[in-house]
């Protein structure tokens, strides 16, 4: 017999295909034990959720939480662009501790948990010979992992082979237990050299079985072309679904010819994408004068092709990016407004982007979702419908991770006193 712990009465369950049904549901500790329209049994903790959307949890496919809220230190990026953060990264990144980095980490998984998100891939600097950004990361990740699932990139910042410690700095995270190997194949010091980071990726995944996830082509050079050789060795290796292309935002510059053409690779991969709307608006699009590109990967073209498409908020307070709350709602409205998917199915997807893609993305599809025996992580949103949720920028009531109320939030209210 289960042993009933918290039952949540009468919530509007959103399933993936946007069917929406009022149900109760029940959880057994850590596991969704009954979902029915009313349950005739009783739990120690109810619930009543009042008709409010029952939404499995916000996805965060890419953050930086080493370099989070570190904004300022030691001064702000005036020129705004990539590199003049990459160099203020390089200077504050002397200074890092073990206590500060996963304090930091800490502090915004809190603030992203408490608005909805339970699953998080950060990416980690691994190109300082100390590997304080990973091991901090990794002392985090291990220090939350009963409240929030956290997968740790290992990310050469300065690129693979842009220093001759780079490459055993990469093995050595991995041994001490990084998920994921990256990597940023544009930044290396030549072509050649970046399409040698993405086949020496590959080989490292193989060799320590472990996911990929480069940033690949995050610029506007219309000649960055590292997603070509992601896709073929993805081909040739069969490793597609568990590898993931960041950023890509070259491919927004790429003239229609050639994007055409690698939109057909890419169909023969399972290969996942993560696009960043907040930041690459911003970054993006700096040297040219006007019409001044979007800078967005051509995530309409992708969803439409039917490609694992999910968001990532990249950078919260941080060189690249002075805003941010970690909001997934905020990343989704963003891409909404520059992919131009205004569509109610592209809104939809837009939501999608945010949750089920992003447990794709992760390769936690299994542990991922409203059914009975998963785990009982979900959340509780103030909202009618996914499209009324990224409008409102919704609040999250609850949320229930592990099958525990680990985070409530009021919802805003307003008084009129006009006429
Ligand atoms: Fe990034």
């Amino acid at each position: 017999m289960p042993n009933y712990t918290l039952l949540l009465r009468q919530g509007r369950l959103l399933h993936p295909d946007g069917r929406i049904e009022t149900v109760d549901i029940a959880l057994d500790g850590n596991r969704i034990a009954a979902i029915a329209p009313h349950l005739d049994l009783s739990a120690p903790e109810v619930l009543d959720l009042e008709n409010q959307l029952v939404s499995p949890p916000f996805v965060e496919s890419h953050i930086h939480l080493d370099s989070a809220m570190t904004v300022g230190q030691p001064r702000f990026n005036q020129s705004g662009t990539l590199f003049e953060g990459i160099e203020i990264w390089r200077e504050r990144k002397q200074d890092l501790t073990l206590e500060d980095v996963k304090e930091r980490a800490i502090a915004t998984l809190k603030q992203q948990a408490m608005q909805g998100v339970l699953m998080v891939r950060t990416h980690a600097d691994v190109s300082e010979a100390s590997l304080t950004a990973l091991q901090g990361l990794l002392d985090a990740r291990d220090a939350v992992k009963d409240w929030i699932t956290v997968q740790v990139v290992a990310f050469p910042q300065d690129g693979l082979y842009g220093s001759p410690q780079n490459e055993r700095l990469m093995a050595e995270a991995l041994s001490r237990g990084a998920d994921v190997v990256g990597g940023i194949p544009h930044y290396e010091l030549t072509r050649e050299d970046g399409v040698r980071s993405v086949h020496r990726i590959f080989e490292l995944a193989e060799q320590y079985d472990r996911l990929i996830d480069i940033h690949c082509d995050e610029i506007d050079d219309d000649q960055a072309r590292f997603l070509e050789v992601m896709v073929a060795c993805a081909i040739r290796s069969g490793m597609g679904s568990r590898v993931t292309a960041s950023h890509t935002t070259a491919f927004g510059s790429y003239n229609n010819a050639y994007a055409g053409k690698l939109l057909g690779f890419l169909r023969r991969t399972e290969m996942n994408f993560v696009c960043n709307p907040l930041i690459n608006i911003t970054l993006q699009g700096r040297t040219d004068t006007y019409p001044k590109r979007r800078g967005l990967t051509r995530v309409k073209e992708l969803w439409q092709q039917g490609v694992n498409v999910s968001l990532g908020h990249d950078c919260v307070c941080d060189p690249w990016y002075p805003l941010g709350t970690g909001n997934m709602l905020d990343v989704a409205s963003m891409l909404l407004h520059v992919a131009q998917m205004t569509g109610t199915a592209e809104m939809d997807a837009c939501y999608n982007m945010t949750t089920w893609h992003g447990a794709k993305t992760l390769h936690l599809e299994d542990q991922y979702g409203i059914e009975v025996g998963k785990p009982a992580n979900l959340i509780v949103l103030d909202a009618g419908d996914r499209f009324d949720a990224i409008r409102r920028r919704a609040t999250v009531r609850h949320v229930i991770s592990q099958g525990k109320v680990l985070a409530s939030t009021d919802a805003p209210k307003s008084h009129w006193y006009g006429s």
